[in-house]
């Protein structure tokens, strides 16, 4: 891979799913790589921990810094003091279901958090006369009841606190790069997973549910909705995409995703079926408490501008990433072989 040197990227939401494999990416890139990190008291750095260098080694390329998005000051101050050439918004109350339960949270960090960042990135290029590069990690989820394929020119009809919140945000992009020729661009991304997925959203709960039931540490697995269907896609594959975007001669929006789509259904199936376990109705029971008071059936990227402008499709088949998550997740109950 071509070596980028002395470019410095700041990313919030270091210690996620994505933010972690975005990490990864920029530092085999050769960037300097700055993560923001909440406080928490207990350790959050598990995905991150293999990438983390001893802070008294010289030539050391990855920094983690305090920060939260609902504190502006902080936000502004990180700016100035690290001097990005790119800043990726990752960071977010990313659960769907919770966002019912905690709006005005979700509505804080979620949606105004990104517009905290951009007020300092706007700042930061007109008090430095420096450039600064922004990515917004936008969602499929805004596009909500707009049925599929949904693509950059469909409505969006938000059925969730969280997707108004990243509405809000997304629209705050758009508005910052036009208002004052921000580079400053959405990612607008379908449902992507991996082995380090959180807990508790269905692709990572089934499968490690179906690993603790191969082990005998579990009997059943409760799930509310199994009709709805996502576009479930690789999450580092997306992570090369929204690095794509920043690279381009003109900041735009674009739609990532496999363009294909499965019913929750059909992934509980794939999962016990790779775990080996049988007929998964045996396992598998309904808890109302899962469910949503407005629900986002149908989710299907129409991906043609990101394969035109970016070049990028994506590669990891359905099955191919069930087994994935499947197998990493039996790894860690001690199971190395499911053949
Ligand atoms: P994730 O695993 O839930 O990670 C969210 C990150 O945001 C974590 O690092 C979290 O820190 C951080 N965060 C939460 N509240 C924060 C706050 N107040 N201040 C600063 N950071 C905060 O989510 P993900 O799956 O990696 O997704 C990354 C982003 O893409 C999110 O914005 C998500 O909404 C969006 N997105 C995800 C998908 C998807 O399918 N994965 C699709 C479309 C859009 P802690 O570790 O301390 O909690
Ligand atoms: N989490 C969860 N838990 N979801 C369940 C369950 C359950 O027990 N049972 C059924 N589902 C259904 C949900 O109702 C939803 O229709 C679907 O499974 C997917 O739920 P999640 O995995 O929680 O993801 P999401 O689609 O709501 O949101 C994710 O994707 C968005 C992009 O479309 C998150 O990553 C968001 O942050 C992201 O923006």
């Amino acid at each position: 891979m071509k070596k980028i040197k002395n470019k410095v990227a700041l990313i919030f939401g270091v210690t996620g799913q994505d933010g972690s494999f975005l990490a990864e990416l920029l530092l085999d890139k050769g960037y300097e790589v700055h993560g923001v990190i909440r406080r928490a008291s207990t350790f959050n750095t598990s995905r991150i921990n293999h990438i983390y260098e001893d802070p008294h080694t010289t030539d050391k390329r990855f920094f983690l810094h305090y920060g939260d998005l609902a504190d502006a000051n902080t936000i502004r101050k990180l700016l100035y003091m690290i001097m990005p050439d790119e800043i990726y918004n990752l960071g977010a109350q990313s659960h769907v279901r919770v966002s019912f339960d905690i709006p005005e949270y979700t509505a804080n960090v979620t949606g105004v958090g990104a517009l905290r960042v951009l007020e300092a990135a706007k700042d930061y290029e007109e008090h430095m006369k420096r450039k600064v590069k922004f990515y917004q990690a936008s969602s499929s989820e805004m596009f909500g009841a707009t049925p599929p394929p949904q693509n950059e020119t469909s409505s969006f009809y938000p059925r969730s606190p969280y997707a108004a919140a990243k509405l809000f945000a997304y629209n705050m992009t758009r508005n910052y790069r036009e208002a004052y020729g921000m580079f400053a661009v959405n990612g607008i991304l379908f449902n992507h997973e991996s082995e380090r997925r959180g807990e508790t959203f269905v692709t990572r709960k089934i499968t490690r549910a179906v690993a603790r039931i191969k082990v005998g540490k579990e009997k059943k697995l409760f799930l509310g909705n199994l009709d709805a269907k996502r576009d479930w896609g690789y999450a580092p594959e997306y992570m090369e995409a929204a690095w794509r975007m920043l690279q381009t001669d003109r900041p735009d929006d674009y739609v990532i995703g496999t363009g294909e789509s499965h019913s929750v259904r059909e992934f509980v199936a794939e999962a016990f079926r790779v775990a080996g376990l049988g007929n998964w109705k045996k396992y598998v029971g309904f808890d109302s408490r899962y469910l949503r008071p407005t629900e986002v059936e149908s989710l299907i990227a129409d991906t043609r501008k990101a394969k035109k402008k970016l070049g990028w499709k994506a590669k990891v088949t359905f099955p191919e990433l069930v087994r994935i998550m499947v197998e990493a997740d039996c790894r860690e109950e001690g199971i190395l072989n499911l053949e």
